[in-house]
Formats: C-alpha cells, structure tokens, sequence
C-alpha cells in the first residue's frame, strides 16, 4: 500500500465522503515577523487543530471523561489542511522575505482585470489572496466555526504573528445537488485515478507529492438560470437533470431542441456501463460540445494523460443572504490537481471555458450565469511530521 503523502481535508479514496461542513480561513504574516517566529505560530496552530480533532480544548485542558466525551462529539473528525499562497513568496509585501523556496510556476495571483477570460469578478468583491490558507472540514457547522475562532484566539492569546484576513464558509447536501438543481461531482473520475490527477512533481522539490488548491466562491445569479426551461438548463449543462446521465444528442423536433439521454444501468450494470452513462460520448453536435461538462472535460482521457486537465472537484454550495430584493448565493469551488497550469488552461482555453461564462447552448455560448467574488491558488504540500511546508521557512 503507498503512504497517504496528502494533507487530511482531501477526501479522494475510495468510498471516502468528504465532510459536510466546510470553512476557509486565510492568514497574513505580520509586518517584520521572522521566518523562525512565523513557522513556530503555524506549528502551534496545527497542533492546536489537530487536539481539537481529538477532542482536545486548550480552555478545557482539566477536564476528564465523561466531559471530554462531550468535545470529542463536537470537534471529532475535524480536518485541517495548509496551503501557501503567492503572496507569501511576495518580497513587495515581506520585508524581510519569508522564505527561500522556490514559488512553482504556476502559483500566481488572481488578475485584478478579472480572474479569466469568461468569468468576471462580482461587483462587490472579497479578498481571498493571502499568505496561508488554513481549509477546515467537520461533520457539523458548530466544529468547523468554532475551530476557527479557537484559531482567532490562539493568534489573540499567544502573540502570534499572524492575522486573520477573511473567511468563508460552505456546506454539502445530503442530495448531492447545487444550486441548479443538478447533481454536482458526478463525474469526479474514478477512485483510482484521482491521485494521477492530484500528485504534485518535485518541481519545486518541496511540493513532491503534495498537490494545489484553487479556491473560487462564485456567485451563480439564479434568476438567469430560473428563467430557462428544464430542457434548455440539461443542454447548458450537459445532463439529465434527474439523473445526472450525460445527453448523448439532440433531437430537433419542430424546431425545439431535445435532449437525449442513453438507457441507464440496471441494478446489475457494470461499472463501465455506469462510466459510459456519466460520459457523453465523443460527439460533434455543436449544443452538446458547447455544454459545461463537455467544456470543462474535452477529452475525456485519464488523469495521467498530457492534455486531460482534470480536476478533482471538492466543492461546497453557500447562502450569503436573503432578503425580498436580493439572493446572494453560490459555490465555493474548491479544486484539487497536481499543477496549477491545468486550472488556467482549462479557464483560459477557447472550447473550453475560456470562451464561456458556464456553457452554452450552441453559439449562444456567454449566458451570464456566474461571477467571482473571491479567488485564490495555493500549494497544498505534502503531509509532513509537524508542519506540512516547514521547510518554507527555514531548516528546522
Ligand atoms: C458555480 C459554479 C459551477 C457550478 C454550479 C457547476 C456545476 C456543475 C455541474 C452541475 C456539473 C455536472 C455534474 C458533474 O459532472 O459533476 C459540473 C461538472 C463539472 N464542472 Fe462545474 N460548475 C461550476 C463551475 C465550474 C468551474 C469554474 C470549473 C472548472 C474550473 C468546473 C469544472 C467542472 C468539471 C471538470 C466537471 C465534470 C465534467 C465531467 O467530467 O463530466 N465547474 N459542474
């Protein structure tokens, strides 16, 4: 059996069910903090998050069983992982510079103009471009909020040289639907090819076997997608919308497009039958081409293929608000894969969705379905005894 070298928080193994319950929190360094104090602070954070997991409250440390069965129940589980953001390899905002390592190519921030061709930011914008990126998965809402203030608190008490920027938080159905009323993580690859698409080079050397996170919280305008037909949302995305199986083509009739799915799998079907009904065939109909999982999936190849751009996709839907005039609601995008570049090119290739807001029906490719409020890309490195990344800082 090969080590587990990624962070807990990425749930990719077989029959694994990520957490429910999901809450970014992203630090800066303080002005002038020395590698050595910064890397401490981190080590005191994780081993802070991984007592919670265990049950264990640094405001409660007396406390004996049945008591500590009690916190147990509440923050049993809990996941942490630690990523590093571009800003943290930023000279210009760290003086003295925080670490040697080498930034991997793709790492990069966000552009202000707008994060991708097709996809533009939301007029009112959030910050999510920061040193560190610290994602928190439970089994409840109360573990992964109250973690993070636990995390306030430990920077608060202990004089660490840190500081909370932002947060944002997030949910998963029992459903397993979004917003649109789809199935969401249908196609998310096969078990075992996952790791092909999430293992990270040794380019640079400290990211062997860790992988990147892109971080995205879109916000998906409802009423745009309300206003089409039920077999107009299918041809968008590219799925039956009660079954998640994949269309394979279109019928036109009196002049009314109608998409057409495949037999599903029996009970007994196999697995590459259940495979082939979540994949749309090769096809060269220009509705189901221009649909979002056509786009976001062009060639079906294994992970491990030059040119696939897969992804493994672990996101969680949010409601930011709710009043008589206006819904704001939408995705947290959370994206695992073992190089940056297959992010960009799949949101920056024509054919792809570098040319479609979420995908199209034909030559109506732009609806105007989705806009960025906050967005970042950070270095997930590989598990390591107390700090995944230490070595950033400095030899230990
Ligand atoms: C709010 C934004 C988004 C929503 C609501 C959304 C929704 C969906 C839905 C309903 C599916 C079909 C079910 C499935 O196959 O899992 C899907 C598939 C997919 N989406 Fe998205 N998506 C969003 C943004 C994105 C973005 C930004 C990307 C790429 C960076 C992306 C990449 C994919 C991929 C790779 C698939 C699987 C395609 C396949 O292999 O069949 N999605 N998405």
């Amino acid at each position: 059996m090969t080590r587990r070298t990624l962070q807990p928080g990425i749930y990719y193994e077989t029959e694994a069910i990520p957490h429910p319950s999901y809450r970014l929190v992203l630090l800066n360094v303080s002005e002038g903090a020395e590698r050595r104090h910064v890397r401490e602070a981190l080590v005191a954070l994780m081993e802070m998050l991984a007592g919670l997991g265990e049950g264990r409250l640094r405001s409660l440390e007396q406390q004996q069983a049945p008591a500590s069965a009690e916190s147990l129940a509440q923050y049993g589980g809990l996941d942490a992982l630690i990523g590093y953001g571009r800003r943290l390899f930023d000279d210009a905002e760290h003086e003295p510079a925080l670490t040697d390592a080498a930034r991997p190519d793709f790492l990069s921030y966000l552009h202000e103009q707008g994060p991708f061709p097709a996809l533009p930011w939301a007029t009112r914008r959030r910050d999510a471009e920061a040193d560190i990126a610290l994602q928190l998965t439970g089994l409840n809402e109360a573990a992964v909020n109250c973690a993070a203030i636990e995390i306030w608190k430990l920077i608060r008490d202990q004089q660490l040289p840190l500081s909370v920027s932002e947060s944002f938080e997030g949910y998963g159905r029992a459903d397993k639907r979004g917003w649109l009323g789809f199935h969401d993580g249908v196609s998310n690859m096969g078990s075992g090819e996952r790791l092909a698409a999430l293992l990270a080079s040794a380019d640079p050397d400290w990211m062997r076997d860790g992988t990147y996170m892109a971080y995205l919280r879109i916000v998906v305008d409802l009423g745009v997608w309300e206003a089409r037909s039920r077999a107009e949302q299918e041809l968008i995305v590219g799925r039956d919308k009660l079954t998640g199986a994949a269309l394979v083509a279109v019928a036109r009739i009196e002049e009314k497009l109608v998409p057409v799915t495949g037999p599903a799998p029996d009970e007994e079907g196999t697995l590459a039958e259940g495979a082939e009904w979540r994949d749309p065939p090769q096809t060269t109909d220009v509705v189901l081409e221009a649909s979002h999982i056509a786009r976001a999936n062009q060639t079906r190849a294994s992970p491990a293929a030059p040119g696939s751009f897969r992804i493994f996709r672990q996101g969680y839907d949010f409601l930011e608000e709710l009043c008589a005039e206006h819904v704001e609601l939408g995705l947290n995008f959370v994206g695992f894969q073992r190089d940056l570049r297959v992010m960009q090119q799949v949101l920056h290739l024509p054919g792809w969705l570098g040319d479609a807001n979420f995908g199209g029906l034909g030559d109506e490719a732009a609806i105007p379905l989705l806009t960025v409020v906050a967005g970042g890309f950070y270095a997930v490195p590989p598990n390591g005894e107390r700090l995944p990344g230490a070595g950033l800082f400095g030899h230990i």
